[in-house]
């Protein structure tokens, strides 16, 4: 069966080419994903706490989980047994930035989707990456011949997977419009995954002053940024693995000239302060 019919049959009330929302933490929240459901398909996303996870999802047995960024392979592993466990039907979805990323979560994991994250990607992602003109061909390659890449796991000779435990492959990462869709089709992927774009909705639980930036922000290299800055601003402790692009904004530009990290946390947060008013 090819990776359209599957996603056909796992999910039979898609439209293809399938347009997925990207989960967004506190972003895309219960108004968004039942917009984005009404156009598509439900997912979860995956908060950190997998006791706390597993008898949601065995109580409302999701069509599909989404995994990124774990703490290790074994905790992945740990995620994705448990899961199943609690909800056999439920679909596992592995986001990766590399093809050693894809290759560990194929071999570990066997997810029946993986979306492959460029760099281009609002959000967080791997320091070191690469975009999905390089990626997506070089991941669907690899899984065709796995041989190299990934952590040197067993069944690493070389040897071809079965169709049926390929994953299905969807791109993310720098997609707006219907160029970028076609453009990830042609690489390979199934269909694609939307987060940025999806900021501009009425749906989208964020500051209209942080809307208005994501909409005049324009020559995207230019005006945004891969950092560590906003993470250290709110006091999120990411790996050294991973950064985040987001708009360059006035904290960005007092971290970089020297300002003293507690008196931007102060700033921020005084911004933050102004609930939907702010974030400007
Ligand atoms: C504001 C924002 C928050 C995000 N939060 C998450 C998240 O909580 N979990 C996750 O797996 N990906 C998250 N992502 C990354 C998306 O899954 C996806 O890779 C990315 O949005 C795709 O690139 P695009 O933003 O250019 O469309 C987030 C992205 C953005 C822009």
């Amino acid at each position: 069966m090819g990776p359209v019919q599957r996603l056909k049959k796992d999910y039979p009330w898609i439209k293809t080419p399938l347009v997925v929302g990207a989960p967004m933490r506190l972003i895309a929240l219960a108004d968004m994903a039942v917009e984005i459901s009404r156009a598509g398909i439900g997912f979860i996303n995956w908060g950190a706490s997998l006791t706390a996870s597993i008898p949601l999802i065995a109580a409302y047995r999701p069509a599909a989980v989404w995994f990124f960024a774990p703490s290790s392979l074994a905790s992945l592993a740990e995620w994705a047994t448990q899961t199943r466990a609690a909800s056999p039907e439920t679909k596992i979805w592995v986001q990766v930035g590399s093809v050693a990323e894809a290759l560990d979560a194929v071999r570990n994991v066997k997810p029946d989707v993986l979306v492959v994250q460029g760099t281009d990607a609002g959000g967080h992602g791997l320091v070191r990456g690469a975009s999905l003109i390089p990626l997506l061909p070089e991941i669907s390659d690899a899984l065709r011949h796995p041989g190299g890449g990934g952590d040197g796991g067993e069944g690493e000779e070389g040897e071809a997977l079965k169709q049926d435990d390929t994953p299905v492959l969807l791109a993310a990462g720098g997609i707006s419009d219907a160029r970028g869709a076609c453009a990830a089709l042609t690489l390979g992927a199934s269909g694609i995954v939307l987060g940025t774009r999806l900021l501009a909705a009425t749906e989208a639980n964020i500051s209209r002053g942080y809307q208005a930036e994501i909409l005049r922000a324009q020559d995207g290299g230019q005006t945004t940024v891969r950092t560590k800055v906003y993470d250290q601003l709110r006091g999120t402790n990411w790996a050294e693995t991973h950064n985040a692009r987001g708009v360059v904004n006035r904290s960005y530009v007092d971290a970089v000239g020297g300002m003293d990290e507690e008196e931007n946390r102060r700033l921020y947060e005084e911004e933050m302060g102004k609930g939907m008013r702010g974030g400007g």
